[in-house]
């Protein structure tokens, strides 16, 4: 369909935001809409930052987590989809903590003490105790939210350069200290944003009192613009204007079409066309982004259950199994002796609550899909939701020249380097066999997923070499190259499963089911 690389081959592109409540035009067009546009072309990271919200306001959290919901809300209404980017809470995804507090050892005071925000923000806001240690480590926990994912790119404004500047340096300090190669250095990714007048003229923001926010109803955003400063200017309406001196001109070069801006802006000069009507037209080019915005808030504000959900789930799961990932390397060259290595994804799930994730039913879109498709979005089920934080997988193989067949032969790689091959069952109407093909080349684990049509449930069965090699190795021998090798999974005796290669039925692999002790 598309020409660019998988999703997961894009240069990666991380950035987060501060729970400040609703978000306004200025963060929209300052960030926001770059988003939207970067998450068609780049593996993209997007997270709402509560801990650093809570460096300026940790004397008053109270509104923490609806904050949170505000933002992402107004995200997900503009446009971040969730099916395209990770969107995820910072404070889900402990290993950011993890890696900046082991950054804070190998950071010099002077560096944090220097970073120009630092002063700037103690002065902003004197009305907050900031002597803190938080504070001072504010763009170092950014670094670690940046360098965990092992991110190239930051979309961020002008405001957030030195932080970034921040991170190359602790990213080469740690590679130099180390020896190592493990952080690449991000660079930012400028968004260019035109100066945005809020209702007073003075640059929008929320402190103000003068934004005019995205997901704003068109009524509250024409009444907002009505009422807008002219900068002082056509007091009496048969005075020529200067539309740029006037924020009301500035809203028009931003948002409306070219016709509408050489209209309202002769009619300024030539005094031709009275304010009120200019600034009618300047709302309704504001609310031909915000109302799209509205409308799907509304609509969101509908489930807020739901958004909470998708927020606590896939995205975490994915952004913690990219975090975790950096952190096996970084936990090594510390020479810690743990990786998270028992805290199993599943393991504080009750049973009646893991069945319930290898319950199907609900995706009855993809289950219209065509067989190989299917098969991949289950194996990518698989690896998401069902195979612990603990396992990192990468992909091995050549993707040049991959079709979904060929995608599907290669085999994940563990931590450790084990090949894992996985696949999904051919057959789906016969609720106790499940056919398979395997390539006739060495894997160390096989994962046979075993969809069931009747209660659209899953079964994944991990097995490891002992459980295959001896009946493998002899039907590999009578193989022609290049020729697969037919295994099925039977379930006889009531509950048990034998598998079964090359026609030949040999081991019980019951209780392989689920079992994820030979992949670590
Ligand atoms: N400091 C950023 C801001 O105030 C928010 C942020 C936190 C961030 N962590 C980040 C941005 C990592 C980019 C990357 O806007
Ligand atoms: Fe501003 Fe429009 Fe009035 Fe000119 S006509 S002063 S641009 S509001």
């Amino acid at each position: 369909m598309s020409e660019l690389p998988n999703r997961s081959e894009r240069p990666r592109v991380l950035s987060g935001m501060r729970p400040t409540g609703k978000l306004h035009l200025g963060n929209y067009m300052g960030a926001l809409a770059n988003w939207v546009k970067l998450q068609d072309q780049y593996e993209c990271y997007f997270f709402i930052a509560d801990w650093h919200a809570l460096t300026t306001d940790y004397a008053d959290p109270g509104k923490l987590q609806s904050k949170t919901l505000d933002v992402a809300m107004d995200w997900l209404a503009a446009g971040l989809d969730p099916n395209k980017s990770t969107i995820f809470i910072q404070s889900h995804v402990p290993q950011h903590a993890e890696l900046h507090l082991l950054f804070s050892m190998m950071t010099p005071l002077g560096w944090l003490e220097r970073v120009p925000t630092y002063k700037e923000q103690q002065e902003n806001l004197k009305g907050k105790d900031l002597s803190t240690y938080g504070f001072l480590g504010y763009p170092l926990l950014q670094a670690a939210d940046i360098l965990v994912y092992q991110a190239q790119y930051v979309p961020v404004g002008q405001d957030q350069v030195a932080h970034v500047e921040l991170t190359r340096e602790v990213a080469r300090r740690f590679n130099s200290l180390y020896r190592s190669q493990v952080f690449p250095e991000p660079e930012a990714l400028l968004t260019p944003s035109p100066k945005l007048p809020g209702t007073d003229g003075r640059k929008m923001s929320k402190s103000y009192g003068n934004a005019i926010g995205i997901s704003e109803s068109p009524m509250g955003v024409m009444f907002k613009v009505q009422s807008m400063s002219t900068g002082g200017q056509r007091i009496r309406q048969t005075d020529p204007g200067d539309p740029d001196l006037c924020p009301v001109g500035e809203l028009h070069k931003i948002f409306s079409i070219p016709e509408v801006i050489a209209e309202t802006r002769n009619g300024c000069r030539t005094a031709t066309i009275r304010c009120e009507s200019c600034k009618t037209e300047a709302g309704r080019s504001v609310c031909n982004v915000t109302e799209p915005i509205h409308v799907r808030r509304a609509m969101l504000e509908l489930d807020v259950e739901r958004i909470w959900e998708q927020l606590r789930s896939d995205s975490v799961n994915k952004a913690a199994r990219r975090a975790e990932e950096t952190m096996i390397s970084v936990r090594a060259i510390f020479d810690i002796s743990h990786s998270l290595g028992f805290t199993r994804r599943l393991s504080s799930a009750t049973p009646e609550e893991q069945d319930k994730i290898r319950d199907l039913s609900a995706y009855t879109d993809w289950w219209d899909l065509p067989r190989d498709q299917r098969s991949r979005v289950l194996r990518d089920y698989w690896r998401d939701k069902l195979v612990p934080y603990d396992i990192p997988l990468s992909q091995e193989g050549n993707r040049a020249f991959s079709t979904i067949e060929r995608e599907l032969e290669e085999p994940f790689l563990t931590a450790r380097k084990k090949r894992v091959f996985v696949t999904t069952s051919r057959d789906l109407n016969q609720g106790d066999k499940w056919e398979f093909e395997i390539p006739a080349r060495s894997y160390e684990i096989w994962t046979l997923l075993c969809w069931r049509n009747s209660d659209k449930s899953l079964h994944d069965f991990v097995l490891p070499q002992k459980a295959f090699l001896s009946d493998f190795s002899l039907a590999k021998k009578s193989a022609k190259k290049e020729e697969k090798i037919p295994v099925s999974i039977l379930k006889i005796e009531g509950n048990r499963y034998f598998l079964s290669i090359a026609g030949k039925t040999g081991k019980d692999i019951t209780a392989f089911e689920r079992d994820y002790q030979p992949l670590g």
